[in-house]
């Protein structure tokens, strides 16, 4: 190959690189405003913490936000859920570790996990600890909690892992309430 040869190879080459990479752009621009349009929180997945408004939660109802691109579950439990997860022992559990990082190192007592002390919120990153799938909600699985059905994983109303290859309970972010409806993750 001539030198001639070569330069316009490599230029050839990095036209279309170049031009890949303003179709990409192109396309990025073109399909932002559609998703910014459907998905107002879409704008607010980068921010390092969002605040949530729950006052309009019923209890026994679960609300999936989106948290720094993962769901984050928050779930209003009934007291029969809060009672489940209260009366099952340490010994009994897959994952001993609270996976909260509100209280690094605390064991895996529903006390623990939950974000007050009645035990009402529970606050969980959505996502399964086997390979990261989402897990079905509202008493799902052979615990009355959530259930991934990818390979089998069942975590009790607590959120801890009881039965089938996830390794840990489901990993409980920062969080907290603000005001007496607003909780503030991140
Ligand atoms: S990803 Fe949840 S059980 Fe495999």
């Amino acid at each position: 190959m001539s030198q001639a040869e070569h330069n316009a190879g490599t230029r050839r080459d990095f036209l279309y690189v170049a031009t890949a990479a303003t179709g990409v752009v192109a396309t990025g621009a073109a399909v932002w405003p559609l998703v910014n349009q459907m998905n107002p929180s879409a704008e607010v997945r980068a921010l390092s913490s969002i605040e949530v408004d729950v006052a309009d939660m019923e209890t026994g109802t679960q609300l999936t936000v989106k948290w720094r691109g993962k769901p984050v579950f928050i779930r209003r439990r009934t007291q029969k859920e809060i009672d489940e997860a209260r009366a099952v022992k340490l010994a009994d559990l897959v994952d001993t570790s609270a996976e909260n990082v509100n209280k690094p190192g605390a064991e895996a007592t529903d006390q623990n996990r939950a974000l007050d002390d009645k035990g009402e919120w529970l606050v969980m990153i959505g996502v399964c600890t086997h390979l990261g799938c989402v897990p079905l909600g509202n008493n799902s699985g052979d615990y009355d909690g959530w259930f991934c059905p990818c390979h089998g994983s069942h975590y009790d109303t607590a959120g801890r892992i009881r039965k089938g290859p996830a390794p840990r309970n489901l990993d409980i972010p920062k969080a907290k309430f603000v005001d007496a409806t607003t909780i503030k993750l991140g």
